[in-house]
């Protein structure tokens, strides 16, 4: 089985990752042999501080080890293909991660290898990071509630969370500047999984009684040339102590980081009160990981 996208993934199998990650937490114990003897090969086409070392993390707690490769530094940057990279990762790792610009790599990285393919993130998709931000709603809102995505709501870790969130019963909000709609292809299957899915291009209408509201960068890596066009529609969508006002005043906030202070979000917000739930947002990235990895490789 391979993680490429929520969008394939199984809600009995999505679900039962989230709470194992839950319980892994709740044991904490970073010493485990389950993975012994089991090898992740990591591959990175993009730049990664939270993804690379959560991996790492989770191998050596559950007992296995990490091998990360740079797109750059290898053969793959002077031409080799992916179609043969794959095969010969496959006889090294017993699971293989890539973080990706294109999600048809990704695809085709995972038609050649015989091992597990997780994505690391594409363009298309985050689906780790959905994984670990449903197990921190779950830790800090019992009853879920509405969750308000503003800012660029067509990007991957757009697309990931509302398809989750969408699974769990929330009410999402997307809040976008019309010039930038969500991918219709998610808004359409967060519907038909039963959630309550609306757009919303007023800021303050949509972050009204909101229990979470998330928001992410407005130009995503790949995307920088077009960094001056978005920044023009997306100010209106700031995060801001102002905009949070309108939510109820024990909202979490969250945002997967790296954050750009001062421009999807505010010191005030992303440091204060309603902001702390993006700290275990981080460190839930490593159990929710640990969670998938024991999945994949141990049923
Ligand atoms: N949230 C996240 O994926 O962070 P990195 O880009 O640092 O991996
Ligand atoms: N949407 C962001 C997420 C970074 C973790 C990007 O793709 O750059």
């Amino acid at each position: 089985m391979d993680l490429l996208a929520i969008m394939d993934m199984p809600e009995n199998v999505m679900k039962e990752v989230i709470s194992s990650a839950i319980t892994l937490k709740k044991e904490g114990n970073r010493a485990r042999r389950d993975l012994d003897g089991k090898v992740l090969i990591s591959l990175y086409e993009k730049p990664s501080t939270r993804t690379r070392l959560s991996f790492e993390a989770a191998m050596y707690n559950l007992g296995g080890r990490s091998i990360v490769m740079d797109f750059k530094s290898s053969q793959l940057g002077r031409g080799e293909t992916m179609a043969d990279t794959a095969r010969v990762l496959s006889r090294y790792g017993n699971a293989i991660s890539a973080r990706l610009f294109k999600h048809e790599t990704l695809m085709e990285l995972a038609k050649w290898a015989d091992a597990p393919v997780i994505n690391a993130l594409t363009e298309l998709e985050h689906p780790c990071q959905a994984l670990a931000d449903m197990q921190t709603i779950i830790e800090y809102k019992k009853d879920r509630g509405k969750l308000v995505y503003i800012g660029d709501a067509a990007n991957n870790v757009a697309n990931s969370i509302m398809l989750v969130a969408a699974r769990y019963g929330m009410h999402v909000v997307l809040c976008c500047p019309s010039h930038f709609p969500p991918n219709e292809k998610y808004v359409k299957a967060a519907g038909k999984a039963g959630a309550r899915i609306e757009v919303e291009h007023d800021p303050v209408k949509a972050v009204k009684g909101a229990d979470v509201v998330y928001t992410d960068v407005w130009v995503s890596m790949g995307m920088e040339a077009e960094a001056e066009e978005r920044m023009k529609h997306f100010l209106p969508y700031q995060l801001n102590g102002r905009l949070l006002k309108n939510a109820k005043p024990d909202c979490i906030v969250m945002h997967c980081l790296p954050a750009h202070r001062g421009v999807e979000i505010t010191d005030e917000v992303l440091d204060g009160k309603n902001g702390r739930a993006v700290w275990d947002q981080a460190e839930n990235r490593m159990w929710a990981q640990e969670a998938l990895l024991l999945k994949l490789l141990k049923g």
